[in-house]
């Protein structure tokens, strides 16, 4: 494709984010537009019309590290036919990378780091005069307090039905596999009217469902607010339909907070606890602090309270030494708990973890044979739980219309199940009462009960 070049840059820049990883990474690229829509650039979803090429990397996985490389490698190619074409990489891998990166991949301009994306502008105009820039200090704890600068709020326009709001940043955990807490610093709350002033704007603009953003949820704290306070603050907006938060830890998962999924309305009947590993040895190794017992304590605190609350997890297979009955042990859980969701991976050794100086690391087809029967296992839950909700009625939020099917709009329970409905003309952003009729592998299948919203 060839590419017009405007006469007047200053007016028409294209910007082209690519996202990679986790929530976020989503939530910071939206905060990487909203700065650059601030510096007269545009958003374009194809790479051949962009200005500016920016990568939000994530480097929670080596194959996730990888793709980074082979992306930019690919960019050459546009890089060439377009010599003006400016390059960023941000995110994960850029803030553990840093100027290797340039030394590496000639064609890209500048780096940023996590703590860096509002210094966007500044950086830009040293990459027009021809500077090549790494910028990864992380800042003093005080100034990112509100890491978040308010001019950011201004434009809430381009939000939908569903949005986010990170919460916390960094993480002080250190489970042993994990790469977050170097990529991502330490933590820090957000003050609470900083966050109830952004949910304000969202809803204003149209949002009615919120999901706050952290390593560790639970863990916020800031100006005497703990997380179950911050939860009934947001709870009181109007118009705010649904509340959800990602990620908790298990052992920050405590009755008051099980109590607040019961007395405040718009918290959703859904939860992403991350177990990890089913044994007890192996998560010692990891560095979670809890055990299974406990686990189970902490998922009957929920289930007591809310027997149909979704239940979703993460899960690690193959961590260093872990025996064929310590993986079993992941599979018993798994087969107990009965999880509406899981999300597994395959150990990866990360530079800087303790887990990757651990003796005893498997081999990549122990791994993957593991995964895929823990992943066997999982289908056959999924299936069952689907199929127990055929014919329920459910509360379904509208977020828009299917992207195959004719006449059909999607939206999701206050489960988190999708659910597609045919001949469905209601408009994002509405609730449906919906008959459940069918399942898929990954989504229901329902009926409108009637044409008229719920409530709202
Ligand atoms: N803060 C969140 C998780 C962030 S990373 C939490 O504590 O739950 C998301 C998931 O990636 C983790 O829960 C873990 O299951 C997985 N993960 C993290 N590091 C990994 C590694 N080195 N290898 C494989 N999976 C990993
Ligand atoms: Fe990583 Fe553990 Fe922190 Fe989650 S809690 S981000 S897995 S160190
Ligand atoms: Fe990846 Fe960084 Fe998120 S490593 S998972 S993008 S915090």
């Amino acid at each position: 494709m060839t590419k017009e070049h405007p006469q007047n840059a200053e007016t028409a820049k294209k910007v082209h984010i690519q996202t990679f990883g986790c929530q976020m990474n989503e939530y910071d690229t939206d905060k990487m537009l909203e700065v650059l829509r601030h510096e007269n650039y545009s958003q374009t979803n194809c790479q051949d019309e962009a200005d500016l090429i920016i990568l939000n990397t994530c480097s929670i996985r080596e194959k996730a590290e990888n793709k980074v490389y082979s992306e930019l490698g690919r960019l050459r190619e546009l890089k060439s036919a377009n010599p003006d074409l400016k390059i960023g990489v941000g995110g994960c891998v850029a803030q553990q990378e840093g100027k290797a990166i340039l030394r590496r991949a000639k064609n890209v301009d500048f780096v940023f780091g996590t703590d860096n994306l509002f210094e966007l502008p500044e950086m830009l105009s040293k990459v027009a005069e021809g500077q090549k820039i790494s910028r990864t200090e992380r800042h003093a704890r005080q100034k990112v307090r509100n890491f978040i600068p308010d001019y950011t709020f201004q434009q809430a326009k381009n939000f939908g039905v569903k949005a986010q709001i990170a919460i916390t940043k960094g993480c002080n955990n250190h489970c042993s596999f994990c790469v977050v807490p170097f990529t991502r610093g330490v933590e820090v709350s957000r003050e609470p009217e900083h966050i109830i002033a952004e949910a304000q704007r969202l809803v204003a603009a149209g949002t009615r469902e919120i999901c706050l953003l952290g390593q560790n949820v639970n863990s916020y704290k800031a100006n005497g607010t703990d997380f179950v306070e911050l939860l009934r603050r947001l709870d009181g907006l109007e118009k705010l339909e649904r509340l959800r938060f990602i990620s908790p830890h298990p052992k920050d998962f405590h009755a008051e907070l099980a109590d607040a999924f019961v007395t405040l309305p718009s918290l959703c009947e859904q939860m992403h606890l991350p177990l990890q590993s089913g044994s007890d040895r192996i998560l010692r190794r990891m560095r979670r602090w809890y055990t299974m017992e406990t686990f189970y304590e902490k998922v009957a605190l929920l289930r007591d309270r809310l027997p149909q609350a979704t239940l979703s997890t993460d899960l690690i297979v193959g961590f260093p030494g872990e025996t064929e009955e310590e993986f079993e042990m992941t599979m018993e859980a798994v087969r107990n708990v009965r999880f509406d969701l899981i999300y597994s991976f395959k150990y990866s050794a990360r530079p800087g973890t303790r887990a990757a100086e651990y003796p005893e690391h498997l081999a990549e087809n122990v791994k993957s044979e593991r995964l895929k029967r823990l992943l066997e296992t999982q289908e056959k839950i999924v299936r069952e739980k689907n199929e127990a909700l055929t014919g329920s009625l459910q509360e379904v939020l509208i977020e828009g219309k299917h992207h195959r099917k004719e006449n059909t709009a999607t939206g999701r329970t206050r489960g988190y199940h999708s659910v597609s409905i045919k001949d469905c003309k209601t408009k994002a952003g509405e609730l449906l009462a919906v008959r459940i009729t069918g399942a898929n592998p990954n989504s229901l299948i329902g009926e409108a009960l009637s044409t008229s919203p719920v409530s709202g």
